[in-house]
């Protein structure tokens, strides 16, 4: 055999990996095991898989989840294994995503082989540029929309620190105005776009598991520790970026030790005694402003000057109400070849309707806003109907206030709703914002307006709950 094709099985039982291994690589796959998806990010982002295996229930996320992430970047076939008897909408949602097929466990080898070999040949006789030379950065690093001031001021700004690799990054704005797109492009557009740009969310992560997994751990250092110890993102990374997402949550004892790698470059694992030195980029961002948690004490100013070096801020959509229709049709015709309808552009009103809204959730507001309007939207421009905005609610009802209610016509965001039960609406929305907030609990109950242990009984009548970050990441 000679041409190797590379596969990454995701899955949190390492007896499969072991089943499977032996005759897939008699196949010729050349196999990689991840246990969650954490780790499988980080793989994906070492080098890119030709074909993927993922098990739907994961401790840290759904692989439908993986499959979307995967979408965006290759065109790689991606299997979803569930358990048996699998709930129709999962393997729907699957298909949907682009899941290449959905297999109900037991997976033997000899069917994984069977569905992906011809999958591969494929996509590798479509052959788009030879694979390893490609540059990642097309696909990791999305464009930035946008050419109102405020906006073109961050991209000379991305410019500038891209030419300096080795220093600090912050970049500060309010949630959904593109900071984690604005650190990738200062990863990709410079001389550290080979090597791995690799993200954490600080929020998301207890202390103890964010310390490991940032500078990994030696063997036996906690119970549940891997026994031959763990590499962390700054090993793995070495050579690239690391984004500390949502610095401003990070507790104090992890604060000193960022610092202390800030100054020196060097760090211990954690239960180690050696100092390891690597040559990394750290790029953080927040949505808080840092400076005051400085003032309150919550955050360290040392740490905090040696973050700001060179400062970044990505101004909220409201103050660059110039770039909304771009970024709008952007969106539009993204999510109308994605969904594969014919929806051409919005129409005067509705334009202008966008133009006017504050935009609080900022650009990922109106990217939903953009992607619910070509759900709803059956051909042709957006009305004003199709946009799920506060505003689009306050005139359907006086429209309806002023007119008879029963001939007043519901809204396109009321009518697709109206045939869903409020069940399958509520659980929409909490699947929504537990991947929008990676499971994060606290910030998640926050968003929906209900607190924590409701939150609990809800994923768990769903069937949403995914062990609790502590357990994800020691089973890694
Ligand atoms: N200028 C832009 N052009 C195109 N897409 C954008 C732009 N800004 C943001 N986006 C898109 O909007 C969404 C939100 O952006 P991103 O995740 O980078 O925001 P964020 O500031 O990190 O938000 P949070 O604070 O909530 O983590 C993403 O889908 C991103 O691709
Ligand atoms: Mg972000």
């Amino acid at each position: 055999m000679t041409s190797r094709h590379s596969l990454l099985i995701v899955d949190p039982d390492p007896s499969f990996l072991a089943d499977v291994t032996p005759t897939l690589g008699v196949e010729g796959f050349a196999v990689r095991g991840a246990s969650d998806l954490l780790t499988a990010r980080r793989l994906v982002d070492e080098r890119m898989p030709d074909a993927v295996v993922v098990e739907q229930r994961l401790a840290d996320g759904l692989g439908i989840d993986f499959v979307r992430e995967l979408r965006a970047r290759t065109d790689a076939p991606v299997i979803v294994m569930t358990a048996m008897f699998p709930d129709t909408r999962a393997v729907v949602e699957a298909v949907r995503e682009g899941a290449l097929d959905v297999l109900e466990k037991p997976v033997f080898a000899e069917r994984l082989a069977g569905v992906l070999l011809p999958a591969v040949e494929e996509a590798r006789t479509r052959g788009d540029a030879p694979r390893e030379s490609a540059p990642p950065s097309d696909l990791s690093r999305p464009p930035i929309i946008g050419d109102a001031g405020a906006i073109a001021a961050v991209r000379e700004q991305i410019t500038r620190v891209a030419a300096t690799p080795s220093t600090t990054v912050l970049i500060q704005g309010e949630s959904g105005t593109g900071k984690e797109l604005v650190a990738r492009a200062v990863h990709f557009d410079g001389r550290r776009a080979k090597r791995p740009f690799m993200a954490i969310n600080c929020a998301a992560l207890n202390e103890n598991i964010l310390e490991a997994e940032l500078f990994g751990y030696e063997k036996g250092s906690f119970t549940g520790a891997n026994t031959n110890g763990k590499q962390g993102l700054l090993e793995a990374a070495d050579g690239g970026s690391v984004f500390l997402d949502e610095i401003g949550e990070m507790s104090p004892g992890l604060q000193a030790k960022v610092l202390r790698f800030l100054q020196d470059s060097t760090f211990k694992r954690v239960g180690g005694v050696k100092d390891i030195r690597v040559d990394v980029r750290i790029i953080a961002a927040t949505n808080r402003e840092l400076w005051d948690d400085v003032r309150r004490g919550t955050f360290r100013k040392d740490l905090f000057f040696r973050l700001n070096v060179m400062p970044i801020r990505v101004p909220a959509l409201r103050e660059r109400r110039g770039d909304v229709k771009a970024l709008a049709e952007h969106f539009l015709r993204r999510f109308a070849v994605d969904l594969r309808k014919s929806v051409t552009g919005f129409s005067l009103d509705a334009l202008r309707m966008l133009e006017s809204h504050d935009w609080p959730g900022n650009v990922r507001e109106l990217r939903n806003t953009c992607e619910y309007a070509v759900i709803v939207c059956d051909g042709g421009l957006v009305e004003p109907r199709h946009l799920a905005l506060p505003e689009t609610r306050d005139a359907l009802s006086m429209t309806a206030s002023e007119t008879a209610p029963n001939v007043a016509a519901p809204s396109g965001a009321a009518l697709a709703l109206r045939d869903r039960s409020i069940k399958s609406v509520e659980e929409d929305l909490i699947r929504l914002v537990l991947n929008e907030t990676k499971f994060n609990i606290t910030r998640a109950s926050r968003e929906l307006g209900i607190n924590r242990s409701t939150l609990y009984a809800k994923m768990k009548a769903y069937g949403l709950e995914t062990a609790e970050p502590l357990e994800a990441a020691q089973t890694a």
